[in-house]
Protein backbone atom coordinates (compact mmCIF):
# COMPACT_ATOMS: atom_id res chain seq x y z
CA UNK A 1 0.00 0.00 0.00
CA UNK A 2 2.78 2.27 0.58
CA UNK A 3 5.81 3.38 -1.92
CA UNK A 4 7.52 4.36 1.13
CA UNK A 5 10.38 1.91 0.96
CA UNK A 6 12.82 4.14 3.34
CA UNK A 7 9.84 4.29 6.44
CA UNK A 8 9.62 0.15 5.60
CA UNK A 9 13.99 -0.08 5.64
CA UNK A 10 13.33 1.80 9.58
CA UNK A 11 10.26 -0.73 10.30
CA UNK A 12 12.41 -4.11 9.45
CA UNK A 13 15.65 -2.35 11.21
CA UNK A 14 13.36 -1.91 14.25
CA UNK A 15 11.91 -5.25 14.35
CA UNK A 16 14.91 -7.07 13.89
CA UNK A 17 16.30 -5.47 16.82
CA UNK A 18 13.37 -6.05 18.84
CA UNK A 19 13.75 -9.53 18.19
CA UNK A 20 17.18 -9.46 19.30
CA UNK A 21 19.07 -9.35 15.99
CA UNK A 22 21.41 -7.26 15.62
CA UNK A 23 21.39 -6.06 19.67
CA UNK A 24 19.83 -3.02 21.19
CA UNK A 25 22.00 0.22 21.08
CA UNK A 26 22.79 1.69 24.62
CA UNK A 27 21.18 4.95 24.82
CA UNK A 28 22.82 7.58 27.69
CA UNK A 29 20.43 11.04 27.95
CA UNK A 30 21.87 14.30 29.14
CA UNK A 31 19.16 16.97 30.26
CA UNK A 32 20.16 20.60 29.79
CA UNK A 33 17.69 22.33 32.34
CA UNK A 34 18.63 25.90 31.27
CA UNK A 35 17.49 24.97 27.38
CA UNK A 36 15.61 21.81 27.70
CA UNK A 37 17.08 20.26 25.86
CA UNK A 38 18.31 16.15 26.26
CA UNK A 39 21.87 15.31 24.74
CA UNK A 40 22.34 11.56 23.77
CA UNK A 41 25.15 9.34 23.83
CA UNK A 42 24.22 6.16 21.36
CA UNK A 43 26.39 3.58 21.30
CA UNK A 44 27.14 0.02 20.95
CA UNK A 45 28.33 -2.21 23.84
CA UNK A 46 30.12 -4.75 22.09
CA UNK A 47 32.02 -2.59 19.50
CA UNK A 48 32.08 0.84 21.91
CA UNK A 49 31.12 2.92 19.36
CA UNK A 50 29.03 5.80 19.66
CA UNK A 51 27.19 8.86 18.36
CA UNK A 52 26.08 12.13 20.12
CA UNK A 53 22.95 13.67 19.43
CA UNK A 54 22.57 17.36 20.04
CA UNK A 55 24.46 18.81 21.85
CA UNK A 56 24.52 22.10 23.90
CA UNK A 57 26.94 25.17 24.34
CA UNK A 58 26.14 26.78 26.92
CA UNK A 59 25.30 30.45 26.61
CA UNK A 60 24.92 33.21 29.09
CA UNK A 61 22.91 35.87 26.45
CA UNK A 62 23.37 38.94 29.25
CA UNK A 63 27.04 38.45 29.52
CA UNK A 64 27.46 37.10 26.06
CA UNK A 65 29.72 34.13 27.76
CA UNK A 66 30.03 30.77 26.48
CA UNK A 67 30.46 27.62 28.63
CA UNK A 68 32.19 23.94 28.14
CA UNK A 69 29.99 22.54 31.37
CA UNK A 70 26.92 20.56 28.97
CA UNK A 71 29.73 19.58 26.81
CA UNK A 72 32.42 18.45 28.87
CA UNK A 73 30.13 16.33 30.50
CA UNK A 74 29.72 14.42 27.68
CA UNK A 75 33.73 14.34 27.33
CA UNK A 76 34.07 12.66 30.62
CA UNK A 77 31.42 10.11 29.73
CA UNK A 78 32.77 9.15 26.39
CA UNK A 79 35.76 8.78 27.75
CA UNK A 80 35.30 7.00 31.22
CA UNK A 81 32.96 4.49 29.18
CA UNK A 82 35.82 3.76 26.96
CA UNK A 83 33.77 5.23 23.57
CA UNK A 84 34.89 5.70 19.77
CA UNK A 85 32.56 8.45 18.74
CA UNK A 86 32.09 8.08 15.21
CA UNK A 87 28.80 10.69 14.54
CA UNK A 88 27.96 13.93 16.03
CA UNK A 89 24.30 14.47 14.69
CA UNK A 90 22.23 17.12 14.90
CA UNK A 91 18.43 16.54 14.55
CA UNK A 92 18.60 20.46 13.07
CA UNK A 93 19.54 23.80 13.34
CA UNK A 94 17.85 24.59 16.84
CA UNK A 95 17.03 27.81 17.93
CA UNK A 96 16.79 27.77 21.50
CA UNK A 97 20.68 26.30 21.83
CA UNK A 98 24.03 26.64 20.92
CA UNK A 99 25.31 23.59 19.44
CA UNK A 100 29.01 22.24 20.57
CA UNK A 101 29.64 19.96 17.64
CA UNK A 102 33.01 21.78 16.97
CA UNK A 103 34.58 21.47 20.06
CA UNK A 104 33.00 17.94 20.70
CA UNK A 105 34.65 16.74 17.26
CA UNK A 106 37.67 18.07 18.37
CA UNK A 107 37.88 17.03 21.61
CA UNK A 108 36.66 13.21 20.75
CA UNK A 109 36.76 13.14 16.33
CA UNK A 110 34.08 11.74 14.21
CA UNK A 111 31.99 13.26 11.91
CA UNK A 112 29.29 16.15 11.85
CA UNK A 113 26.26 15.39 10.20
CA UNK A 114 22.94 17.19 9.71
CA UNK A 115 20.20 16.58 6.89
CA UNK A 116 20.88 17.92 3.69
CA UNK A 117 17.84 20.98 3.73
CA UNK A 118 20.28 22.74 6.21
CA UNK A 119 21.09 24.88 2.71
CA UNK A 120 17.50 26.38 2.54
CA UNK A 121 17.99 27.00 6.72
CA UNK A 122 20.92 28.58 5.62
CA UNK A 123 19.52 30.51 2.90
CA UNK A 124 16.10 31.46 4.90
CA UNK A 125 18.51 33.09 7.49
CA UNK A 126 21.37 33.94 5.87
CA UNK A 127 19.04 36.70 4.60
CA UNK A 128 17.11 37.45 7.88
CA UNK A 129 20.81 38.12 9.59
CA UNK A 130 22.40 39.71 5.82
CA UNK A 131 25.05 37.59 5.79
CA UNK A 132 27.95 38.35 2.70
CA UNK A 133 29.58 36.22 0.39
CA UNK A 134 31.79 34.66 3.41
CA UNK A 135 28.71 32.54 5.30
CA UNK A 136 28.45 29.77 2.59
CA UNK A 137 25.01 28.30 2.37
CA UNK A 138 25.90 24.77 0.87
CA UNK A 139 26.36 22.61 4.08
CA UNK A 140 29.96 23.17 3.98
CA UNK A 141 30.47 23.48 7.60
CA UNK A 142 29.57 20.09 8.04
CA UNK A 143 31.36 16.79 7.19
CA UNK A 144 28.27 15.25 5.87
CA UNK A 145 24.75 16.11 4.78
CA UNK A 146 21.83 13.03 5.35
CA UNK A 147 19.05 12.55 2.87
CA UNK A 148 16.17 10.19 3.32
CA UNK A 149 17.03 6.82 4.04
CA UNK A 150 20.76 7.22 4.15
CA UNK A 151 22.15 4.50 6.19
CA UNK A 152 25.21 5.09 8.61
CA UNK A 153 26.30 2.34 11.61
CA UNK A 154 27.59 2.35 15.05
CA UNK A 155 30.11 -0.38 15.77
CA UNK A 156 27.41 -2.97 14.69
CA UNK A 157 24.39 -1.22 14.87
CA UNK A 158 22.68 0.60 11.87
CA UNK A 159 21.11 3.47 11.64
CA UNK A 160 18.55 5.10 9.12
CA UNK A 161 18.41 8.75 8.70
CA UNK A 162 14.84 9.72 8.26
CA UNK A 163 13.78 13.43 6.42
CA UNK A 164 10.66 14.61 9.05
CA UNK A 165 10.57 18.55 7.60
CA UNK A 166 7.68 20.73 9.40
CA UNK A 167 9.27 22.46 12.36
CA UNK A 168 12.22 22.94 10.16
CA UNK A 169 12.74 22.30 6.40
CA UNK A 170 15.83 20.19 7.92
CA UNK A 171 15.03 17.88 10.30
CA UNK A 172 15.85 14.73 10.65
CA UNK A 173 14.87 11.84 12.90
CA UNK A 174 17.90 8.61 13.48
CA UNK A 175 16.91 5.22 13.82
CA UNK A 176 19.33 3.43 15.92
CA UNK A 177 18.62 -0.30 16.40
CA UNK A 178 15.40 0.06 18.33
CA UNK A 179 15.23 3.65 18.88
CA UNK A 180 14.41 6.42 17.59
CA UNK A 181 15.69 10.09 18.12
CA UNK A 182 12.80 12.23 16.53
CA UNK A 183 14.25 15.83 17.03
CA UNK A 184 11.77 18.22 17.35
CA UNK A 185 8.78 16.57 15.87
CA UNK A 186 6.57 15.11 19.04
CA UNK A 187 7.12 16.09 22.60
CA UNK A 188 6.41 13.81 25.47
CA UNK A 189 2.55 12.71 24.63
CA UNK A 190 0.98 15.03 27.51
CA UNK A 191 2.75 17.57 26.04
CA UNK A 192 2.10 17.28 22.14
CA UNK A 193 4.59 18.82 19.19
CA UNK A 194 7.03 20.96 18.27
CA UNK A 195 6.19 25.10 16.82
CA UNK A 196 5.94 25.12 12.82
CA UNK A 197 6.47 28.63 12.61
CA UNK A 198 9.44 29.60 12.11
CA UNK A 199 11.13 30.64 8.98
CA UNK A 200 10.79 27.63 6.96
CA UNK A 201 8.25 25.33 9.22
CA UNK A 202 5.48 23.80 7.99
CA UNK A 203 2.51 22.75 10.25
CA UNK A 204 1.08 20.30 7.41
CA UNK A 205 4.58 19.27 6.83
CA UNK A 206 4.75 18.52 10.28
CA UNK A 207 1.70 16.16 10.55
CA UNK A 208 2.66 14.18 7.57
CA UNK A 209 6.24 13.70 9.02
CA UNK A 210 4.62 12.18 12.47
CA UNK A 211 2.13 10.22 10.58
CA UNK A 212 5.10 8.56 8.65
CA UNK A 213 7.33 8.24 12.37
CA UNK A 214 4.17 6.42 13.58
CA UNK A 215 4.39 3.51 11.25
CA UNK A 216 7.61 2.97 13.41
CA UNK A 217 6.89 -0.36 15.63
CA UNK A 218 5.12 -0.14 18.88
CA UNK A 219 7.39 -0.80 21.06
CA UNK A 220 10.32 1.57 18.98
CA UNK A 221 12.19 3.58 21.98
CA UNK A 222 11.36 7.05 21.38
CA UNK A 223 13.92 10.00 22.58
CA UNK A 224 12.88 13.39 22.19
CA UNK A 225 15.22 16.47 22.00
CA UNK A 226 13.37 18.71 24.49
CA UNK A 227 11.13 18.14 27.59
CA UNK A 228 9.41 21.03 29.13
CA UNK A 229 7.36 19.20 31.74
CA UNK A 230 3.89 19.16 31.27
CA UNK A 231 1.54 20.69 33.49
CA UNK A 232 0.35 18.60 36.01
CA UNK A 233 3.83 16.56 35.70
CA UNK A 234 6.94 17.02 38.58
CA UNK A 235 9.42 15.52 36.53
CA UNK A 236 11.16 15.93 33.20
CA UNK A 237 10.81 12.85 31.21
CA UNK A 238 12.41 12.41 27.40
CA UNK A 239 12.21 8.69 26.28
CA UNK A 240 8.65 7.01 25.48
CA UNK A 241 7.32 4.70 22.87
CA UNK A 242 5.82 5.00 19.65
CA UNK A 243 2.49 3.18 21.21
CA UNK A 244 2.31 5.50 24.15
CA UNK A 245 2.42 8.09 20.66
CA UNK A 246 0.25 7.05 18.61
CA UNK A 247 -2.81 6.63 21.53
CA UNK A 248 -2.40 9.29 23.48
CA UNK A 249 -0.11 12.11 22.07
CA UNK A 250 -2.12 15.22 23.26
CA UNK A 251 -1.69 16.94 19.88
CA UNK A 252 -0.88 13.83 17.17
CA UNK A 253 -2.62 10.77 18.48
CA UNK A 254 -3.90 8.72 15.44
CA UNK A 255 -7.52 9.97 15.71
CA UNK A 256 -6.41 13.78 14.93
CA UNK A 257 -6.96 14.41 10.93
CA UNK A 258 -4.64 17.30 9.22
CA UNK A 259 -6.55 19.86 8.84
CA UNK A 260 -7.54 19.32 12.69
CA UNK A 261 -3.77 19.44 13.78
CA UNK A 262 -2.41 22.60 11.13
CA UNK A 263 -5.25 24.34 12.90
CA UNK A 264 -4.49 23.69 16.22
CA UNK A 265 -0.34 24.11 15.77
CA UNK A 266 -0.87 27.38 13.74
CA UNK A 267 -3.22 29.32 16.51
CA UNK A 268 -1.23 28.13 19.44
CA UNK A 269 2.21 29.22 17.40
CA UNK A 270 0.33 32.69 16.97
CA UNK A 271 0.72 33.09 20.80
CA UNK A 272 3.97 31.85 21.39
CA UNK A 273 6.88 34.16 22.01
CA UNK A 274 10.26 33.45 20.04
CA UNK A 275 12.49 31.48 21.76
CA UNK A 276 14.82 33.43 24.89
CA UNK A 277 18.27 32.20 22.70
CA UNK A 278 16.60 32.17 18.69
CA UNK A 279 18.93 35.14 17.33
CA UNK A 280 22.74 33.37 18.82
CA UNK A 281 21.71 29.91 18.46
CA UNK A 282 20.52 30.21 14.88
CA UNK A 283 23.92 32.86 13.75
CA UNK A 284 25.82 30.08 15.92
CA UNK A 285 23.96 26.54 14.05
CA UNK A 286 23.87 27.71 10.59
CA UNK A 287 27.43 27.75 11.05
CA UNK A 288 27.59 24.27 12.36
CA UNK A 289 28.11 25.54 15.83
CA UNK A 290 31.50 28.08 14.98
CA UNK A 291 30.60 31.85 15.65
CA UNK A 292 30.76 34.16 13.10
CA UNK A 293 34.76 34.98 12.34
CA UNK A 294 36.47 37.20 14.69
CA UNK A 295 36.34 40.80 13.45
CA UNK A 296 39.63 42.73 13.45
CA UNK A 297 40.17 42.97 17.41
CA UNK A 298 39.74 38.57 17.18
CA UNK A 299 36.16 38.89 18.70
CA UNK A 300 33.25 37.56 17.06
CA UNK A 301 30.21 39.59 17.37
CA UNK A 302 26.55 38.19 17.13
CA UNK A 303 23.88 40.23 15.47
CA UNK A 304 20.49 41.24 16.74
CA UNK A 305 18.26 42.28 13.38
CA UNK A 306 15.72 44.59 14.58
CA UNK A 307 12.04 43.83 13.66
CA UNK A 308 12.95 41.11 11.23
CA UNK A 309 11.48 37.55 13.02
FE1 LIG B 1 14.20 22.99 17.52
Amino acid sequence: MSDDTNIEKAIEQVNGVLAGNPRAPHVKAFFHEPTFTATYVVSDDQTKRAAIIDSVWDFDQPSGRTSLEAADEIIDYVREAGLTVDWILETHAHADHLSAAPYLQEKLGGEMAIGRDIVTVQGVFGKVFNEGTEFERDGSQFDRLLEDGDELMIGDIPLIALHVPGHTPADIAYIVGDAAFIGDTMFMPDYGSARADFPGGNARNLYRSVRRLMRLPDKTRVFLCHDYKAPNRTEFVWETTMLAQRTANVHLHEDVDEDEFVDMRTQRDATLEMPRLILPAIQVNMRGGHLPPPEDDGTSYLKMPVNKL
